[in-house]
């Protein structure tokens, strides 16, 4: 138990909302320097401008009746180049967390969202062990400054998507070998953030936050339901199982030997591994996958969205297909609420530890109508099924602690700028024309409020 009433609220990452990306001394990430081969997207240098509108959007948010808000931190505005502390940025996020706690909300705060400084990936990223030292330092100026205020912390946002999806955007080697060791890296990273978290933070408590997707075989035939087992090792298990059972998963040891590489505990590290575990879990959800035992030679599935992970094939292991009995979004995501349950209680059964919903939602084309209202029916009913599911899940033993869906505002999508939008506040601007960057409530907001007034007495 957490010992806190159920987080009600959303969430938001800093390099996807906040812009002024050349402000107060922010230095470039791996967001900034991407390479973009779409140039009809917005990119992230403006942004949705809440940092300089973030007094309003919280404003908002309370009004909304959240009491809880998970944001991000931006490693580059902390840390300069030469590792000294900016502190300009300490000021910014002074003001920010000041802000949500003036208006009773509690800040959830991720460490790090994507957006690895650039000058840690010019010198390899997370496949350089000095990635870790740098973290380290980063973390402690982070929990020695804020640990006063934030309480609830989360360490690096979604290693599983970061190594399987496309390596130049999140910053991780494209090789196997550099894939993995960014993988061990990021773990002993993350096991270095729990320990500094209890120790410098009162009360403090820190849990990782990856990307959950139950895998489903696409038959009952037994080389289907192993493929299954076993992606569901590579996409979901095998970070959390490291984080919280504090081992290597030994299918994907196995595997990773018969790609040539032998990944293991450092005898150094071993010690840190074993006694620092989480407290709690945090936990995005979008959809689940499905996979199917490809043949030898068999080709890769034709077809499958190349998104959340669905499109992936390794021979003679797993193949990605198309869940027929499931429907897609407009961004072709497959769209899955009874997985949420399902997911839930598979995590809950290996875990057992108490799980805060940090993503959770619907990218769509919204449209503003004449008189600024957005009409999102679609992500009201999503939002209320995938909540049923959240429900249903509690009511099998889930010890659920909070709901806190993607995302509070609308923001520029990690890779389909802000023609997709998630958010329950509209933000006035599209691609290409930054208008005025107005603020309006959807519907889904005005459905969220009574939600989360019925469910908390607010
Ligand atoms: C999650 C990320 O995996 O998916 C978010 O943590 C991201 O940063 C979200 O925005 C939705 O993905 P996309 O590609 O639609 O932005």
């Amino acid at each position: 138990m957490l010992n806190q009433p159920f987080f009600w609220g959303a969430s938001l990452s800093a390099h996807q909302t906040e812009g002024a990306v050349n402000i107060d001394g922010k230095q470039p990430s791996v967001q900034d320097t991407r390479p973009r081969n779409n140039h009809t997207i917005a990119d992230f240098s403006i942004a949705v401008d809440h940092y300089h509108h973030f007094n309003e959007d919280f404003q908002m948010l309370a009004e909304m009746n959240a009491n809880a808000l998970r944001i991000s931190f931006a490693w580059t505005r902390i840390i300069n180049q030469d590792g000294s502390v900016n502190q300009l940025g300490l000021d910014h996020y002074d003001q920010v967390i000041n802000a949500l706690l003036a208006l009773d909300i509690t800040p959830i705060v991720t460490t790090y969202h994507f957006d690895l400084p650039d000058t840690l990936q010019q010198a390899g990223g997370w496949h350089n062990p000095a990635t870790i030292e740098a973290y380290l330092q980063y973390t402690r100026v982070l929990f020695e400054h804020f640990g006063d205020r934030v309480k609830y912390w989360l360490t690096i946002n979604e290693p599983n998507i970061m190594l399987l999806a496309d390596t130049k955007i999140l910053g991780i080697h494209d090789t196997n070998e550099g894939r993995y060791k960014s993988y061990y890296n990021m773990m002993i990273a993350e096991k270095y953030a729990f320990q500094q978290c209890h120790e410098l933070v009162p009360e403090g408590k820190i849990g990782p936050v990856p990307n959950i997707s139950y895998v489903y075989p696409l038959s009952s035939k037994p080389e289907d339901v192993r493929a299954a087992l076993d992606f569901n090792v590579i996409r979901n298990w095998a970070y959390l199982d490291f984080s919280v059972r504090c081992q290597l998963n030994p299918v994907f040891k196995a595997h990773l030997e018969k790609l040539g590489i032998d990944l293991h505990i450092l005898p150094e590290h071993q010690a840190l591994v074993d006694e620092n575990r989480p407290d709690f879990i945090g936990f995005n959800y979008y959809t689940t996958a499905t996979v199917s035992f490809p043949q030898a030679g068999e080709a890769r599935s034709a077809g499958v969205s190349d998104q959340q992970s669905e499109d992936v094939y390794e021979p003679n292991f797993y193949k990605g297909v198309t869940n027929p009995y499931l429907t897609k979004n407009a961004f072709n995501w497959t769209v899955d609420p009874l997985g949420l349950q399902t997911s839930l209680e598979q995590t809950n059964d290996r875990y057992g530890l108490p799980i805060i919903i940090t993503e959770n939602g619907l990218g769509a084309y919204d449209e503003m109508t004449d008189d600024y209202k957005i009409h999102d029916q679609y992500r009201i009913e999503y939002l209320q099924q995938h909540l049923a599911a959240v429900d249903a899940a509690i009511a099998n033993g889930v010890e659920v602690q909070g709901y806190l869906p993607w995302s509070s505002i609308d923001l520029i999508s990690v890779h389909e700028g802000i023609r997709k939008r998630y958010g329950f506040i509209y933000v006035d601007r599209t691609d290409d024309d930054l208008k005025e960057m107005k603020r309006y409530p959807k519907d889904s907001y005005y459905w969220f409020q009574r939600v989360i007034k019925e469910r908390s007495n607010r």
